[in-house]
This record gives structure tokens, C-alpha cells and sequence, in this order.
């Protein structure tokens, strides 16, 4: 999508990959809105920490990352050596999918690249291979964010109100994103809208990532606090609601997201609005049977028990595009004796969920198993 930063207008992809320094190149969104800045991380390990520490987070976006950094552990190899050369792969993928475990889409990206590279005979023919397979994963993603956004369009009717949780843009995305493709599609044609952001604490995705590229794109929003929604629900001013998902299961429509989804599906289904989930088909996970499987990261209680952001005065925030932002700054919150806890994902049971928008149509949760051929799941 385009930013701009210092004055000038570029369009950037939040994931991307130097071949001349053998580099994965991210958009740092933990300084995020109030610096712009892209890091490159040299090695697959660095990069690996990169998913972790949440440099780069959200479940496509991620998986392009973990995708460009098996190409990078693959072509930092040297030798000629097959089966240490396997050996050596099998490090790299098992410390990329080991660093944020709730999404599948990296897991799902791994394997993509890794069925691609047996294409090759020889180590120079699969190191060759590795990342044209990790660009073509890339670019498959940003395709199926771009036909969302054609399947989800209707949906945006003209003055709707859509309550979106966390950040399913193209953050979290390679471009495009997810949730916001049927709303970049609407105002592509034209169509009036309005956007509520969930600030979505602990980590402020919504207030500093879903604001922040809304912002840049020139779509009218606010940001809500995450207790905020049922009140606008019951007032009749939230119109639907779209989320992305870190994991759908195929067979049963589970769908997993960030921490605070499930608590807004209850308050959809109780006020009769639309619940729509937008994926990739990398979000799609055909092996797993029941919602309770899906693994559930736990992050450090300092998410929860203080706040991250950029000091600024209180008065000056409602006019601060314009304001240079403050020295960045974590504060403590909560009573200084307590502990917390700090799941960072739930799980949405289908019966709250009335459509899963996909690059190749919209689907009921419980119909997803029986379209898996079109949706690329088992034979
Ligand atoms: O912890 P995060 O920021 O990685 O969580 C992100 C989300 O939960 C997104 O909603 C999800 O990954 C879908 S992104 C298209």
C-alpha cells in the first residue's frame, strides 16, 4: 500500500527480501504510528526473533517472513552435501515455526517452499528454488488479499458502520490485508463508510497499526476502546463486523484470533449483526479437529500489566497527526503487586460466525470442509 513518510508518498510491502545482502527486510511495527522504519535481519535466527519480539506480526505476514527466512537459511548454506544440507533445513524451519505458535500460516508457508525445493537435485538448484518459492508465496498472498476484497465488497454497503479487532490489514499482511480488502475495495468504488477500530489491548494493534494505515489511506475512523462495541452495538451504530484469523480449522469453522474476537462474535450474534472472518488459504488448517487443539500463545505479563507507546500531553492527542511524537515509553498500570495473565489469541466457535470471506468466495463455517477442494484442503 502507499505511505507517507517525510513528505514523500512510496508504496511498500511490510515484507520484502534484499538478495544482495541475503536479508529479510520488515517494517519495524513496534515503533508503529509514531516512526517508520524498515530493518533488515541477516539471518535466519535474527529473523526468527524478528516474528517473536513481533516486528513483524499478523498471520500472513508472518508466514511470508518465516517463507523468505527458510530461503535465507537455505542460501547461507555452503556445501554440496545433500543430506547435511537437509539436516541444516530442517534447523531453520523448526526455529521459524517455533517462534509464535497460534497462526498456521507460517507452518503452512514452510511446507509450500519446502515441496517446491524438492524440485531441485542439487543444492545450488534448491537454494535457487527456495526463493523464487518464498516471492511466489508472497505474491500468491497479496492475489488472494486483492480477490477478498472483490468477494467481500457487497458487504460494504454505501454508510456502513464496520467494527474491525486487532489488525487485519496490510500490516499484518504482505499487502492489502484480510479484514481491510472488502473496505479498500469499497473505497476503490466509491462507496461512504466508517470504520471502528477495537483498540484491542494488551498490544494496541487497533489503536496503533489499524488507525494508523486507515490514516494513510484517507478511510474515515475512530478508535474504541475494546469495551466500547456493545454499547454502539445496542445504540445501532455498528452496522457488521470483520476480523481476520490466525487459524480457521477446515473441518469445523473454529476460527482463531486475536484475544478479544470471541467476546465480540457473543455480542454480534446477541445484537443479530453479521460476523464476517476474511483468510488467505494459507489460514486454513485441514488436519486439526476441534477448537480446543488450536494452541494458544501465552506473551509476558507485561503486555497487560502496563502500556507501550510515545509520551506525549493529553490535550494534544486529538490534534496530533501534525505533532512530532515523544520519546517512546513503556508505563506500569496496574498495582505493582499483581500478576497477570496473558492469553493472546480465542477461538470463535462457527455458530457466531456467519461468513468466512476467502479468495474464492464466501463460505459458512461448517461448509468449508466440503468446498476443501476449491479452497486447496486434502483430496
Ligand atoms: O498478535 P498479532 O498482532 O500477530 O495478532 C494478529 C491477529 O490476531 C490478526 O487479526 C490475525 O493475524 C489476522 S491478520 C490478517
Amino acid at each position: 500500500m502507499n505511505v507517507t513518510v517525510r513528505g514523500r508518498r512510496r508504496a511498500c510491502r511490510t515484507v520484502d527480501f534484499d538478495t544482495a545482502i541475503n536479508a529479510v527486510r520488515l517494517i519495524d511495527q513496534r515503533l508503529l504510528p509514531h516512526r517508520f522504519v524498515i530493518l533488515p535481519f541477516t539471518d535466519y535466527q535474527k529473523t526468527a526473533r524478528a516474528i517473536r519480539d513481533m516486528v513483524v506480526r499478523g498471520a500472513p505476514a508472518i508466514a511470508a517472513t518465516a517463507a523468505y527466512g527458510l530461503a535465507q537459511g537455505a542460501r547461507a548454506f555452503r556445501g554440496r552435501d545433500l543430506a547435511l544440507f537437509g539436516a541444516h533445513l530442517e534447523r531453520v524451519r523448526t526455529t521459524l515455526a517455533a517462534a509464535r505458535p497460534t497462526a498456521v500460516d507460517p507452518a503452512n508457508a514452510l511446507r509450500q517452499v519446502l515441496e517446491s525445493m524438492r524440485q531441485g537435485s542439487t543444492v545450488a538448484e534448491q537454494q535457487a528454488t527456495a526463493l523464487a518459492a518464498a516471492r511466489a508465496f508472497a505474491d500468491a498472498s497479496v492475489a488472494h488479499c486483492e480477490a477478498i476484497g472483490r468477494h467481500g465488497l457487497p458487504l460494504i454497503q454505501d454508510g456502513a458502520r464496520v467494527l474491525t479487532h486487532c489488525n487485519a490489514g496490510w500490516l499484518a499482511c504482505v499487502d492489502v490485508g484480510t479484514a481491510t480488502a472488502p473496505l479498500y475495495a469499497a473505497q476503490a468504488a466509491g462507496r461512504p463508510f466508517h470504520v471502528f477500530c477495537d483498540e484491542t489491548r494488551p498490544r494496541c494493534q487497533g489503536a496503533s497499526l489499524t488507525a494508523w494505515e486507515l490514516a494513510h489511506q484517507g478511510v474515515p475512523h475512530h478508535v474504541i476502546a475494546d469495551n466500547a462495541a456493545g454499547h454502539l452495538m445496542q445504540r445501532g451504530e455498528i452496522d457488521l463486523v470483520i476480523v481476520g484469523s490466525d487459524r480457521v480449522l477446515g473441518r469445523t469453522g473454529h476460527v482463531a484470533n486475536k484475544i478479544g474476537t470471541y467476546t465480540k462474535a457473543v455480542l454480534a450474534h446477541r445484537h443479530r449483526l453479521p460476523f464476517y472472518v476474511a483468510i488467505p488459504l494459507s489460514t486454513l488448517d485441514w488436519e486439526l479437529r476441534d477448537g480446543g487443539e488450536i494452541p494458544i500463545e501465552e506473551r509476558s505479563e507485561d503486555e497487560v500489566l502496563g502500556a507501550s507507546g510515545a509520551v506525549t500531553t493529553p490535550g494534544r492527542c486529538s490534534s496530533s497527526s501534525a505533532a512530532r511524537p515523544g520519546r517512546p515509553a513503556y508505563v506500569r498500570i496496574a498495582n505493582p503487586s499483581s500478576h497477570a495473565r496473558n492469553p493472546g489469541f480465542d477461538v470463535t466457535p462457527p455458530e457466531l460466525i456467519t461468513g468466512i470471506i476467502t479468495p474464492v468466495g464466501i463460505f459458512k463455517p461448517r461448509e468449508l470442509w466440503r468446498h476443501r477442494h476449491r479452497l486447496g484442503g486434502p483430496a
